[in-house]
C-alpha cells in the first residue's frame, strides 16, 4: 500500500530562481533562506520517496482568468516549465504517475470534489522552485502529481475546503494498492501582499500562530473565511492554503522534524516546515 512519509511546506517567490541562477545561495540575504532547506533535503536523502504530490497555485501559465478551475489534478506522462515573464531559467520537465494521477482524481470525484483533470500541463514557479531546492541537482529522482488550487481569481474555496481536500488526498494515496513513498509539497505564502494600498504587507504573529497550529491544531484556519485570511495573510498570503491542504493529507497527529521562518524574501514572509506523520 502506498503511504505518506512526510509533508514539506514552503513559501515560493520567482525571485527564488533568479537567485539560483546567479548562485546567490551564501550571499547574506538569501543565505537565512537557503540554509533552512539543508535538513529537508537531508531527509529527502534518507527517506527517498518515490512521488511527490504537488499542491499549489498556479499563477497564469496553466490557467489563465478566462478558464480557472478551483481545483485541478495533473494526469499528464509529464510537465514542463515554460518561461513566465519573470526572466528565471526554465528546469528540465518533470516525469509524472499518470496512473496515481487518476487514481486521485477517481477517488476525490468519487468523494465529491468537483475537479479538473489534466492531460497536459505546464508547470509555474509556484512548482518549480520548491523542487528546484528539494533537489538542487534538478535531476528529479521522483515522479510527480499536481494538484493546483484557485488562489487568483475569486471567488476561492474556504480552508475548511481545502483541508478536507487534503484530508482526501490522504484517504486516496492510502487506497492506492501500489507501495510508493509518497511526500506531500504545498507550496505559497506565508503572509504577503504583492499589490494594492498594504503591497508589502507582512503579518509575522499570524504567520507563526499558523505555523504553530499545523502541529498543535490543524483545523485552526478553517475558523477564517477568505476575506479573514486576505485581511490577516495579505491578497496573495490566502496560498496558506496549500499547507493547509497538505497538512490535511497527514491525518491527525505528525511530528515536527523541521522549521525556517524567514522575513522577506522578496515581498514574501517566507516559511518551511517538514512534518512527519504520527498515526
Ligand atoms: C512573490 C511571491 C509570490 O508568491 C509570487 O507568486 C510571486 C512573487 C514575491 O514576493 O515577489
Ligand atoms: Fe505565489
Amino acid at each position: 500500500m502506498a503511504r505518506i512519509i512526510g509533508g514539506i511546506t514552503t513559501s515560493h517567490v520567482p525571485a527564488i530562481g533568479g537567485a539560483i541562477a546567479k548562485g546567490l545561495q551564501q550571499d547574506p540575504y538569501w543565505r537565512p533562506f537557503f540554509d533552512g532547506f539543508t535538513p529537508v533535503r537531508q531527509w529527502l536523502a534518507e527517506t527517498r520517496p518515490d512521488t511527490v504530490v504537488v499542491v499549489y497555485n498556479d499563477h497564469g501559465l496553466n490557467f489563465f482568468l478566462d478558464q480557472m478551475p478551483t481545483f485541478a489534478v495533473g494526469a499528464a506522462p509529464s510537465y514542463r516549465n515554460a518561461d513566465e515573464g519573470w526572466g528565471i531559467p526554465q528546469v528540465p520537465a518533470f516525469s509524472g504517475h499518470s496512473a496515481l494521477s487518476w487514481h486521485l482524481i477517481e477517488q476525490l470525484v468519487g468523494e465529491d470534489f468537483d475537479l479538473t483533470s489534466c492531460q497536459d500541463m505546464a508547470v509555474d514557479h509556484a512548482f518549480t522552485l520548491p523542487m528546484a531546492l528539494l533537489w538542487p541537482d534538478q535531476k528529479w529522482p521522483v515522479n510527480v502529481v499536481p494538484v493546483c488550487i484557485n488562489t487568483v481569481q475569486a471567488p476561492l474555496p474556504s480552508a475548511a475546503r481545502c483541508y478536507a481536500l487534503g484530508q482526501a488526498i490522504g484517504r486516496a494515496v492510502a487506497s492506492w494498492p501500489g507501495d510508493e513513498k509518497v511526500v506531500v509539497l504545498g507550496t505559497g505564502g506565508l503572509s504577503h501582499q504583492l499589490d494594492g494600498e498594504r503591497a508589502g504587507f507582512i503579518n509575522k504573529p499570524f504567520d507563526l500562530q499558523f505555523m504553530d497550529s499545523l502541529v498543535t491544531n490543524p483545523r485552526w484556519a478553517t475558523q477564517f473565511n477568505t476575506r479573514q485570511l486576505v485581511e490577516q495573510a495579505g491578497t496573495q498570503g490566502v496560498e496558506l492554503l496549500m499547507w493547509l491542504a497538505t497538512r490535511g493529507a497527514l491525518g491527525e497527529q505528525v511530528a515536527e522534524l523541521h522549521r525556517n521562518y524567514h522575513i522577506p524574501i522578496s515581498n514574501t514572509a517566507s516559511g518551511l516546515m517538514l512534518l512527519e506523520p504520527r498515526g
